[in-house]
């Protein structure tokens, strides 16, 4: 097929597996590709998008899929990073949602901005990760976002939506739960020149401290960050996987005194009112998975949180091993555990 539109790329019958970080077999009826996000109202008027509610794609670590997706997949590829304004201690940056999200923060730091360095190393894209407001070492992305560029397939018009319109919450999102309504195209972010870095978490401080830093830089942070991620988790470019596989399972402040007293060493972190988050690797790993394998498909032996595909897992695998471990934790711990990826192609309720 021709490209009908300038900047736009379609592919019929395309091969998913190096569009998704589980590296599992899958293949979709089209895959189309825009450069240039200004473009996609033409897009969606032709085939073979028009009428359809494509699945939008960014790096592909957090999808599992366990069938093909009977939509068209979309890509946004656009790359750019423009300043929007800059008073010497704030600075306002759009980028393209197209950005691969670690280079992004390289070059926020090479920029000499603070912000978003806990978050080195995430994969994935600029406008995947408000989807699920990726977080960890103590920040999370929503904490740094001014806006959101979104496409609407149904009106065919583009919006900017503030941080409040978003409804952002722990790896949640209006994106997540509308997954049909929205094509996110760029993100505004507010970015600091050398503000206070964020040491909240234990782990980063006392990463810091193994290496001599006592007044850390946004950089020291990153660094830090890097070197953690690295020992944990496993490199989804040597094994494949989709980061936590689980979301911490957010319960009453009643049932996680229960589980406490049963289970003194059970991590439990303040969620809101009268809430607590639990450590969903904690109870998987006492419950005996870390290291599990069924087939190529296990959960990491390094970190019970994330499941892995050794070599040739399917993703229906994938969801096996998935469930199994959402039981075993069930059966012995009563919590039940959600997973944190869109799994495509089955549902996850039975
Ligand atoms: N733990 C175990 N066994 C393990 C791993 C961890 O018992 O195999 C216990 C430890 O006690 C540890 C606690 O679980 O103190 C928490 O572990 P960790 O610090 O690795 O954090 P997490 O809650 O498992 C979350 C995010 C990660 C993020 C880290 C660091 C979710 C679902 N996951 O994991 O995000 O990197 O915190 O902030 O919130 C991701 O979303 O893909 C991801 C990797």
């Amino acid at each position: 097929m021709s490209d009908p539109i300038p900047g736009v790329r379609i592919t019929r019958d395309a091969d998913l597996r190096g569009l998704n970080t589980f590296g599992v077999d899958a293949r979709a009826p089209w895959l189309v590709e825009v450069d240039d996000a200004s473009r996609l109202a033409d897009v969606f008027a032709v085939a073979p998008l028009a009428g359809t509610t494509p699945l939008v794609l960014g790096g592909g670590s957090n999808v599992l899929f366990v069938d093909a997706p009977e939509a068209p997949v979309l890509r946004l590829t656009g790359t750019q990073i423009r300043v929007l304004d800059d008073d010497g201690d704030t600075v306002r940056l759009s980028v393209d949602a197209g950005v691969e999200w670690h280079a992004f923060v390289l070059r926020t730091l090479d920029d000499g901005l603070s912000g978003i360095e806990n978050l080195a190393l995430i994969p994935g894209t600029v406008g995947a990760a408000p989807i699920q407001n990726i977080g960890a070492y103590g920040v999370e992305v929503r904490e740094l976002i001014d806006a959101m560029h979104v496409f609407e397939p149904a009106t065919g018009r583009s919006a900017r939506m503030t941080n409040a319109d978003c409804a952002f919450a722990y790896r949640d999102s209006v994106f997540k739960h509308d997954p049909a309504r929205y094509v996110v195209t760029g993100v505004e972010f507010r970015l600091r020149r050398g503000g206070a870095p964020n040491l909240g978490y234990a782990g980063i401080a006392d990463e810091l401290a193994a290496r001599g830093i006592d007044a850390p830089t946004a950089r020291d942070v990153a660094d830090a960050v890097i070197a953690i991620r690295r020992r944990k988790l496993p490199d989804p470019a040597v094994i494949g996987n989709a980061g936590s596989f689980f979301k911490n399972p957010i319960v009453s402040a009643d049932i996680a005194d229960a589980l406490l007293s049963a289970n003194p060493r059970l991590p439990v972190f303040p969620a809101g009112d009268g809430l607590r988050k639990l450590s969903a690797a904690w109870l998987i790993d006492s419950a005996g998975l870390r290291g599990y394998r069924d087939g190529d498909a296990g959960v990491s032996p390094g970190h019970a949180l994330v499941l892995v595909n050794h070599g040739a897992a399917t993703g229906a695998d994938l969801l096996r091993v998935a469930r199994h471990v959402a039981t075993t934790v069930e059966e012995r711990f009563g919590v039940a555990l959600e997973p944190e990826p869109r799994v495509i192609g089955a549902r996850w309720a039975q």
